[in-house]
């Protein structure tokens, strides 16, 4: 695999779609200092505070199907989980379907963007931020009380090239290991620092549509399983959590 660094580019997620259209192999990874446009989920912008954070995207193409991509999505954010409890000596918390918390505050968003079929996938980017080394006042006020950093878990610094070594040896293992064993480690790991689980959710599917209801497990694709207020049993594979966790 390459990775290629830039000081500032747009977007990661956007640089690595433009090389994946241009013919880029699986595996490369592009990192940059800052992004001008830094892109979260549901179309909100990601702050990428130049030198505080570490802002990259990995170029895949898995051979699997649409349906396969939440197990994806909770592979990658079990590998960061993984690696930021190796640097830090901290394990955080895992909020469905992939954000990454610790006491309540996220140090990590995930946004897949793929191209493809339903049953085929051309490529699959995965743009992946972390809150490194920011204190405080270098989040922008509207996020000061829901954003966190490693740096506040552990009351200093962190390389955050030593935390993308980590990650990228973490989610090659599981990656490669996904074809002989599926994702049941991953799985167990995700439900044993789940944010997420025995609580009451309500969980955005877009277009205005909202499910309230106890988060009782995950099923082993990665998908959310929930109890609404009538009783019945729904399995959810994406969507966003908007309150509860
Ligand atoms: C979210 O939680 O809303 C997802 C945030 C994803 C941010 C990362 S930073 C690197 C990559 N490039 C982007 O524009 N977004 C992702």
């Amino acid at each position: 695999r390459s990775l290629r660094y830039q000081f500032e580019t747009d977007s990661t997620n956007s640089w690595a779609r433009r090389q994946a259209e241009a013919g880029e192999p699986e595996g490369t990874v592009l990192v940059a200092e800052t992004q001008r446009q830094g892109r979260g989920r549901m179309g909100r912008a990601w702050s990428s505070t130049p030198g505080k954070g570490l802002w990259f995207s990995m170029i895949l193409r898995p051979r699997l199907s649409a349906a396969d991509l939440a197990g994806l999505m909770t592979l990658t954010a079990v590998s960061m989980a993984r690696a930021i409890a190796a640097v830090t000596g901290t394990a955080p918390d895992i909020k469905w379907p992939n954000d990454i918390l610790y006491r309540g505050r996220k140090l990590v968003g995930i946004l897949a963007e793929m191209k493809g079929e339903l049953d085929w996938v051309n490529y699959l980017v995965i743009g992946i931020g972390v809150n490194v080394n920011h204190e405080a006042a270098d989040f922008p006020p509207e996020l000061a009380d829901r954003a966190g950093s490693l740096r506040q878990i552990a009351g200093r610094n962190f390389s955050r090239a030593e935390l993308l070594r980590e990650f990228l040896a973490e989610f090659e293992r599981a990656y490669d290991d996904v074809p002989a064993n599926g994702l049941a480690a991953v799985i167990q790991y995700a439900r044993e620092h789940s944010a997420t689980l025995g609580r009451e959710v309500t969980v955005s599917q877009g277009f205005g549509r909202t499910i309230t209801g106890m988060a009782l497990d995950l099923a082993e694709d990665g998908s959310l399983l929930l109890r609404d207020h009538a009783g019945e049993l729904l399995r959810l594979s994406s969507g966003e959590l908007i309150a509860g966790a």
